[in-house]
């Protein structure tokens, strides 16, 4: 008999009591009602046709957005405080936290706000918290054999974002002296609070992601920072787009990764409207690294070598040279392929090998004393190496070793230590996730980009640099990147606001980081589906002069709009009974007063014809007059109606809306970017426009 158990996840309470007592792991129900079972598919099937159950779904299983791989970011965000900061708790859900870590040193910490109804779970290797670090707590309702079964971080992903968003100044050294300087968090005197929901050996399941949302909007933290998340879904049995509805209403917002898989488009994840979806760029920081070959001559490529060579050089050698002649035929030899070189050959020298990277692993295996990796396409973020090594442009610096090698008798090469240099303006990394996201059509997303290259921050000894067990490298610091450590920049970003204003409402605090941040700069045609409204801004998110500002009741008409059926959206917003067809209809393209505008082309072969409906709150001076400039290319018209916004007050608010029209888009043009910027002469607030072509 083929037995197969499933996770289901009611997210309602269930008219089937028994089924209920008798299946139940763990009821929801501080912050929202429902709960996960066992079931047999034919018991799912009988507990979806009974009247009060809204919806059944599968557990399923979201990653980290962390690439392996390491860099630097100087410092996270230099600014003004407020002297309600310390009173800000920033909830993390992730793989846990080490209080090992400098960055969480609470000396000069008060005890937590009295808003605060946490607590702190203890457990393996996890002795408590203090003043910095006031909450934590692990969530394993599959009861998976893991190790540490406490809010400990054996992976040293959270402890990074936790002290990326919120971590106090510590630690001068940066990583083993790379990247020196101050590593430190966005809102450094926040609080933190740690739900731990991701595992090594089964990766963030939905269930115990949901109850870490439920349990952290009962503890009364003020913004959630997710870096993590799986394939989208409609948000009816997405816990990401569930949870965080729930911490909406409670005016608590919500940030997540926009993932890793870019640059393909269609790649971005976390996307509902009522989520900050963050893609990743790079900051004015990069590291080098050189190889000094025995003629004297220099080549610099990209890797975090954290080892300091001794003074003499080493012998070089090229993976084609240092093949294994009596191996069948098996691997390239030239790449340095597992299993095709010769240890003899390769032990105590450095190798140059040909392809695409990890190859210190193999050099490692074969006792190598280091590797040139020479790359066609090198990456935009550094990776950390087991053994000394970098990355070469294989048409460049790649050409000098290989010349070198082949014109010398005994070539000779060392590896230098890491150091950072500069590079130039913010560009989207290249593993960032792009738009154009699939489960609603016109919403632009990534919402906006924060750093997310070569990110130094705080990290946990229970794991290794590179996370690899034959690694012996711990260390309180590292180097990484991805989506996932943008994250929690744009978290802090968001206490950074409310910390100023405290009644405003997430979609406001949302906008005011949108309409301000910098466009970036556009290295491919992804444009805007890469950075959204570009890169945070925090100090001038504080002033924005206008907000586009989202009530609940215009979420659920968005919803009722986009096709969901009342049961669907009970199950998002938690209440049941309303009907949509009772509900006005949102006017125009999107439905939605969002601070970014984005409309997809469907059938790709027809005209440009779109109308976004706009409402702004004056948040400026309470007399000004705001007069649209709008920036589009050829073959987009956009008309502003009325183009001047004349308020009389704080706070009025005043509508408008955009049209925009233009014959179908050539067959070679994928997207038009244009803009929408709303000036008084003292603020500028920005709007992304984008147009997209779908390919058919
Ligand atoms: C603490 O962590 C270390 C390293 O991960 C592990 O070997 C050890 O078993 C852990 N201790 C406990 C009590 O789980
Ligand atoms: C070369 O490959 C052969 C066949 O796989 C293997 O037996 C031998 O140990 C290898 N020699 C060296 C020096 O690695
Ligand atoms: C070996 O790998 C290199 C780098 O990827 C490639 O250029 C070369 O063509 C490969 N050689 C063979 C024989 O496959
Ligand atoms: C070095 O020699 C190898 C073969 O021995 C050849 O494939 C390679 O192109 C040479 N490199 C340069 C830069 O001349
Ligand atoms: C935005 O809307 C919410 C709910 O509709 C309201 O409470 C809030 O005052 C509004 N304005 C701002 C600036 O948040
Ligand atoms: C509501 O939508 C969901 C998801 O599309 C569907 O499974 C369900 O049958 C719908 N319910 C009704 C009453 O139409
Ligand atoms: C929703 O409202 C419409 C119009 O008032 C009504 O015809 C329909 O039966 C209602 N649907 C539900 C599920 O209550
Ligand atoms: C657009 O494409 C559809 C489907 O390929 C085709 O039937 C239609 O004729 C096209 N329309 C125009 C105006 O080219
Ligand atoms: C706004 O302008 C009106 C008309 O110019 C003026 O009467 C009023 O005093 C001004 N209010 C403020 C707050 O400046
Ligand atoms: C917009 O406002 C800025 C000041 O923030 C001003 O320098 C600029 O001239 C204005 N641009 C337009 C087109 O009005």
């Amino acid at each position: 008999m083929n037995v197969l158990i499933f996770f289901f996840l009611f997210v309602f309470p269930l008219y089937s009591r028994q089924l209920a007592r008798e299946y139940k792991i763990h009821s929801y129900g501080k912050s929202f009602n429902g709960f996960v079972a066992h079931l047999l598919p034919h018991e799912a099937q009988k507990l979806l046709e009974e009247d009060n159950v809204v919806s059944v779904f599968p557990n399923t299983h979201n990653k980290i957005h962390t690439t392996r791989s390491w860099d630097y970011l100087g410092l996270p965000l230099r600014l003004s405080r407020h002297s309600v900061e310390s009173n800000i708790i920033v909830g993390l859900l992730d793989t846990g936290i080490s209080l090992d870590c400098p960055s969480f040193n609470d000396k000069g910490y008060g005890p937590p706000p009295s808003t605060w109804k946490g607590k702190c779970v203890t457990g393996p290797n996890f002795t408590g918290c203090n003043n910095k670090v006031i909450g934590a707590k692990f969530f394993n309702l599959q009861n998976a054999p893991v190790t540490n079964l406490s809010p400990a971080d054996d992976d040293g992903h959270g402890t990074h974002t936790a002290s990326t968003a919120a971590g106090g100044a510590g630690g001068g050294g940066g990583l083993d002296g790379i990247g020196g300087g101050t590593a430190r968090g966005g809102v450094a005197r926040a609080r933190i609070a740690m739900y731990k929901v991701c595992w090594s050996i089964m990766g963030c399941s939905d269930m115990d992601l949901l109850a870490a949302f439920d349990e952290a909007i009962a503890d009364g933290v003020n913004v959630i920072s997710v870096s993590l998340g799986g394939s989208p879904r409609m948000f009816f049995s997405d816990p990401m787009a569930i949870g965080s509805f729930h911490a909406m209403q409670r005016g608590i917002l919500t940030s997540c990764s926009a993932g890793n898989d870019g640059p393909s488009t269609m790649t971005v994840q976390n996307v509902a409207p009522w989520i900050l979806t963050v893609a990743a760029s790079s900051t004015d920081r990069r590291f080098s690294t050189v190889v000094a070959l025995g003629d004297g001559e220099k080549a610099a490529g990209m890797s975090i070598n954290t080892f300091t060579p001794g003074k003499n050089m080493y012998p070089l050698i090229s993976g084609e040279l240092a093949s294994n002649v009596s191996r069948d035929g098996y691997g390239n030899a030239s790449a340095c392929d597992y299993g095709s070189l010769s240890k003899e050959k390769v032990m105590g020298k450095i190798v140059y090998c040909l392809g695409t990277g990890n190859q210190d692993y193999v050099i490692k295996e074969l006792d190598g004393a280091g590797t040139i990796m020479a790359v066609e396409d090198p990456s935009d973020y550094s990776t950390t190496t087991i053994i000394p090594g970098v990355y070469v442009d294989a048409f460049s610096a790649g050409k000098t070793i290989d010349h070198y090698i082949n014109s010398t008798k005994n070539a000779q090469a060392v590896i230098l230590k890491t150091i950072s240099t500069r590079s130039p303006a913010p560009y989207v990394a290249s593993f960032s996730s792009r738009g154009p996201q699939s489960i609603t059509f016109n919403i632009l997303k990534p919402d906006l980009s924060a750093p997310g290259v070569d990110i130094l921050a705080g990290f946990s000894k229970l794991a290794t640099l590179t996370g690899d067990p034959k690694d012996n490298r711990r260390n309180v610091f590292n180097i990484l990147s991805g989506t996932s450590m943008a994250c929690p920049h744009v978290a802090a970003a968001v206490a950074y606001v409310k910390s100023f204003h405290p009644d405003w409402s997430p979609a406001a605090i949302k906008s005011a980081l949108m309409t301000t941040a910098t466009p970036m700069r556009i290295k491919d045609k992804t444009a805007e589906l890469g950075s959204g409204s570009g890169q945070i801004n925090p100090v001038r998110a504080l002033n924005p002069g206008l907000l586009y500002n989202i009530s609940m009741n215009s979420y659920i008409a968005f919803l009722c709009k986009e096709g969901y059926n009342s049961s669907s959206i009970g199950i998002i917003i938690g209440t049941k009974g309303f009907n949509c067809s009772t509900i006005d209809s949102p006017q125009g393209t999107d439905g939605i007063n969002y601070p970014s505008m984005h409309v997809q082309i469907v059938p790709s072969n027809s005209s440009i014809s779109a109308v976004f409906y706009r409402r702004v709150t004056n948040v400026g001076f309470g007399n000004s007059t705001y007069k649209a400039r709008v920036i589009a290319p050829e073959g987009l018209s956009i008309e502003v109606v009325p183009d001047t916004l004349k308020f009389s007050g704080l706070h009025q608010e005043l509508s408008f809306k955009v049209v925009l029209k233009g014959p179908p888009m050539p067959e070679e043009t994928k997207i038009l970017s244009a803009s929408l910027e709303w000036n008084d002469s003292k603020h500028r607030v920005r709007s992304p426009i984008v147009v997209y072509k779908p390919t058919l």
